[in-house]
């Protein structure tokens, strides 16, 4: 069965958008996965099909209804539907390479697209919704970090995209940053090819390779070398 994603959202024009080119749009057109993008506002209520209303106890900006949410998951949703469902915000739980593995070798995922300054809190609870955050930054509505979830997700599904990204070599898998990577030509403008990746010694290549990405994660990212490896 291919892996699914469901994607509620304000904005199924948004869908699969950059999702659709590349490596993920052609294991889209194989069926290795499926994109079904639902719009939220089709749950909306009376004429003007009105999905949110102004914050109890006031404040600036518009909070998305409970009930016009839970509606669209009830329909988007079966009572034997497995996946998780996942609310993209920036309150949510860090996003990992180890949870994009848990996620990807599941049955897909239900993910939830917030917009206006949030969603009402009933909902969260009452859906069992997971909030996951992309970054430490603020996106217009939760759409882009959906698409850069499933991307995530998407490439790592058998044969999508080969030995480079199912190889345990790549930034984050094993707790490190990514080795220096070199192609021809030799010398450019005069900077060159470290010798040791043209002498044919593997073992030392390796660690060359070992050396270089503890370097750069310390360097860049010292916030990984406490944490345990796997
Ligand atoms: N929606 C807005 N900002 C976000 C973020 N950083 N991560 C996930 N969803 C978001």
């Amino acid at each position: 069965r291919p892996w699914r994603a469901t994607i509620l959202t304000l904005y199924p024009e948004m869908f699969p958008g950059p999702l659709g080119a590349s490596l993920s749009g052609s294991a889209l057109a194989r069926g290795d996965w499926v994109c079904e993008a639902r719009d939220i506002r089709e749950h909306g209520l009376g004429r003007h099909r009105n999905v949110d209303d102004n914050p109890a106890g006031g404040g600036a900006g518009m909070v998305l209804r409970c009930d016009v949410l839970a509606a669209a998951i009830d329909a988007a949703t079966g009572p034997d539907d497995a996946r998780p469902r996942l609310l993209m915000s920036p309150r949510g739980r860090p996003l990992t390479q180890v949870r994009v593995r848990a996620l990807s070798a599941g049955e897909g995922a239900v993910i939830v697209c917030g917009r206006f300054e949030g969603v009402d809190e009933r909902v969260i609870a009452g859906r069992g919704l997971e909030e996951v955050s992309i970054g430490d930054y603020v996106l217009s509505g939760g759409e882009i970090a959906a698409i850069t979830l499933v991307d995530a997700c998407v490439r790592l599904l058998p044969g999508v995209m080969g030995k480079a990204a199912s190889g345990d070599e790549e930034s984050f898998e094993g707790g490190r940053l990514e080795y220096p990577h070199y192609t021809r030509p030799r010398d450019w403008e005069g900077r060159t090819i470290p010798d040791v990746l043209t002498g044919g010694d593997h073992g030392a290549i390796r660690a060359w390779r070992r050396a270089e990405s503890e370097r750069i994660t310390a360097e860049r990212r010292p916030d990984l070398m406490g944490k345990p490896r796997g």
